[in-house]
């Protein structure tokens, strides 16, 4: 009977914990509409002389590659929204054309579910968005590889949506 009940008691923790991992990331959905999508939304498209910022898709895509696993995923959004610095960041691009990222009055532990959000929820796409990784990144294979995502050796008719 007393097995009967550890198990119970295990299974009631397991799911309990599931669902808080969800809630944590529903949380984190809230937040981020309610601090970052004004200017990281998928609203705006890919016309990024319209945009105040990039979309979060395209932020993701660049630290995740840096940051595959989710704890320093996590840890590298919370450090950046403590304090937006220039060599912090890996989009030198969009500092160039947007200018540095304000500092935004949020507390860590709300950093923490917007970026475990940003990480594992699903987040607007914006319209065009394929077509400019695409253009941007040469599709999946990376034809120009290594460190050169970052947008930033600047040519003409290189950087696609960024430009027009
Ligand atoms: C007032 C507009 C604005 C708001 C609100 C905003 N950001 Fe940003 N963010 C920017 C701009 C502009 C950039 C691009 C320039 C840069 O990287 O500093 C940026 C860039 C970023 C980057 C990439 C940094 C890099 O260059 O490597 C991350 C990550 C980021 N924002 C996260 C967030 C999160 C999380 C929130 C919500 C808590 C948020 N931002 C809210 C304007 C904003």
């Amino acid at each position: 009977m007393r097995s009967l009940k550890s198990i119970l008691f295990i299974a009631g923790f397991l799911a309990s914990s599931l669902v808080f991992a969800n809630d944590k990331v529903e949380a984190g959905r809230q937040l981020f509409e309610q601090n970052c999508a004004v200017c990281h939304g998928g609203t705006g498209g890919m016309n990024m002389s319209k945009r105040l910022a990039p979309p979060m898709m395209g932020v993701r895509m660049h630290y995740i590659k840096k940051y595959p696993d989710k704890e320093s995923f996590v840890g590298a959004i919370v450090s950046w929204v403590e304090k937006p610095e220039k060599d912090k960041s890996l989009i030198k691009m969009a500092v160039r054309k947007f200018g540095l990222m304000p500092l935004i009055p949020v507390t860590q532990d709300d950093v923490e579910n917007i970026a475990e959000y940003i990480f594992e929820g699903k987040l607007d796409r914006p319209e065009g968005f394929d077509e400019h990784v695409k253009k941007m990144h040469g599709g999946k294979g990376h034809k120009h590889g290594g460190e050169g995502h970052d947008h930033s050796d600047g040519k003409k008719g290189d950087c696609g949506g960024m430009k027009h």
